[in-house]
């Protein structure tokens, strides 16, 4: 019998829904006079600036995901500052008329930008141990309190490693301030995506982030200092999560903290004073209640097996990993007309499947939950027409049970889980059930994320965060692989929820498209400026 929570949970997936004829909850127009400031900053702290990078860390394409077998750079403050310029950091300004915008390293629906990020070092050169937060305008780590060299010592005995934490929080108000109740989606999309560029910007410094899937979501509440006073009304910071950052190596490290230790970092006296974000807010009630509802409690510690599949395609790009991740962007619109070749649609796939020693899906997340649905418009010697590429075997059968009973399931490749499923063109329905987006239709191939949905909610409720989560960090991954091959792509939360069910058959919710992305050869826009992502901090 499902539990009234997970009901509940439910009941907010069903009413964030976006049909045909009716969006989910939303104010329906921009109130510019409370538009949220997307910077958190506390002030009455010690403010440490961080140097921005002169070069960038000279690794290749494929040590994106690949561990390099380099050796682990030292944790300095120059290397750290580094690792948070490219997963956090800002990556350009840009300009139209009178108004200007950042851009992140990580995407954002919206670009309203919901996460925030922590640190929680060991006295580390001229800056003191303790738990900052990353004000990512300024490149600097505000002081939340300190934390003791005792104190430090006992977390590395425990990892038995040396390293520091990184968490990251949302800012529920800052996405439901356009979009309303299905921000809490869009939150976890957003949480999902940092994750992924934490993981993979760790792996060019020769670190490896590891998701402590031990901890509570009041542990890391207390631990980040997201529990002091002084937040505005609804401008409170949901926990998200905790991670290790430590030399990559073989050995296994520990998901959790004890007990003991979690309690004295709680303890710390915290300062600083969150800044206001927005005059006045909307209380979207059913976000916060759902946010309840999926509050992970501490749970034993998990370690995922995703094997070791080999890489299917041996593909290479022009750009460095640092030059893919900076000049990472949403396209805007495509080139009808653009395509991509077999071999770069086939490696694109192949790095969205999680392997053991393979960044971001070896942060340990959960069991690889999410498939795709393709629709393939324009790739060269590929037939255009609806694919399912699956991540994992173990939901095939499932997937092709409850599927229209007409799809052929036809393997494009030996030994790759790509199949064809119907020729013709989708373009028209792509962009449809992607609430009409051009971007859907025009690219080279589309595609939405299908996730066994219903047995993982009602088993752990908490997964429906992690759900989105997981949909992110793929979202994250097909990001760098459209940059490193030449061409872009798009995140797409906008999307007609149950016409993505209705074209593979679906008729339950064992399985549900969580997230849609799209990639082709972007047509620029030529009345935007570009600026430098620091050009405000000259002379740093
Ligand atoms: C979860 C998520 C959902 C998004 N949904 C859409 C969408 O439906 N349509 C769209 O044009 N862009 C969408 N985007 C792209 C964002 O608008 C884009 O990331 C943001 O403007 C920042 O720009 P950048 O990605 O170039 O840094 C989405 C991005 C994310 C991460």
């Amino acid at each position: 019998m499902p539990s009234q929570k997970n009901i509940e949970i439910i009941h907010y997936h069903e009413e964030t829904k976006h049909h045909f004829d009716r969006y989910a909850k939303s104010p329906g127009y921009m109130d510019w006079e409370n538009q949220p400031d997307p910077f958190r900053s506390y002030e009455n702290t010690t403010v440490f600036p961080l140097p921005l990078l002169k070069e960038d860390p000279s690794v290749g394409y494929q040590n994106l995901y690949r561990r390099s077998g380099k050796s682990s750079q030292p944790f300095t403050i120059k290397n750290i500052a580094g690792f948070l310029e490219l997963s956090l950091g800002l990556s350009a300004w840009k300009a139209a008329g009178t108004s200007r915008w950042s851009l992140r390293m990580n995407p954002s629906s919206g670009n309203l930008h919901p996460s925030e990020g922590y640190l929680i070092i060991s006295q580390t050169e001229s800056i003191a141990g303790g738990v900052y937060h990353y004000n990512a305008m300024m490149h600097s780590l505000e002081l939340r309190a300190g934390v003791s060299s005792a104190l430090w010592h006992h977390i590395t005995s425990h990892f038995e490693t040396e390293g520091f934490l990184i968490g990251l929080s949302s800012i529920f108000w800052r996405e439901s301030w356009k979009y309303g109740e299905r921000a809490f989606r869009y939150c976890n999309h957003d949480a999902g995506h940092a994750l992924a560029a934490l993981s993979i910007a760790a792996n060019l410094f020769g670190w490896k982030v590891t998701y402590l899937n031990g901890f509570s979501d009041e542990a890391i509440e207390g631990v980040l200092g997201l529990n002091q006073e002084g937040y505005h009304p609804l401008e409170k910071e949901h926990p998200d999560l905790l991670c290790l950052v430590y030399p990559h190596q073989e050995k296994t490290i520990s998901r959790s903290l004890p007990n003991e230790i979690i309690s004295a970092l709680i303890d710390l006296p915290f300062s600083g004073n969150p800044n206001q974000l927005s005059p006045q807010k909307i209380d979207w009630e059913i976000i916060y209640k759902t946010a309840d509802l999926t509050r992970k409690a501490m749970t034993a510690e998990h370690i995922f097996n995703y094997g070791n599949r080999s890489w299917f395609t041996k593909s290479t790009s022009q750009f460095s990993a640092p030059e893919i991740i900076r000049k990472r962007r949403s396209a805007t619109s495509f080139d009808s007309n653009g395509s991509v070749t077999r071999a770069q649609f086939l490696s694109m796939l192949d790095k969205t499947i999680p392997r053991n020693t393979c960044c971001p899906f070896d942060a340990g997340l959960m069991h690889p939950s999410t498939h795709l649905i393709l629709f393939v418009h324009n790739v060269e010697d590929i037939s255009p027409g609806l694919y399912f590429f699956f991540r994992n075997d173990n939901d095939i059968n499932a997937i092709k049970q409850i599927s229209k009973p007409d799809f052929m399931w036809e393997q494009v490749e030996e030994n790759f889980p790509l199949f064809f499923l119907k020729a013709g063109n989708f373009r028209q329905d792509a962009m449809m059930v992607s609430c009409h987006q051009e971007i859907a239709g025009f690219s080279a191939f589309s595609l939405g994320m299908i996730s066994k949905f219903r047995d993982v909610v009602k088993k752990e409720p908490f997964r429906y965060r992690h759900l989105f989560w997981e949909t992110g960090m793929i979202g994250q991954v097909l990001y760098l692989e459209a940059e490193a091959h030449g061409v872009r792509g798009t995140g797409i939360g906008c999307f007609f929820d149950d016409d993505v069910h209705d074209i593979m058959g679906f008729k339950d919710n064992q399985y549900q498209s969580l997230y849609h992305f799209t990639i082709g050869v972007p047509v620029e826009d030529p009345r935007l400026t570009t600026y430098p992502p620091y050009f405000h901090l000259k002379g740093r």
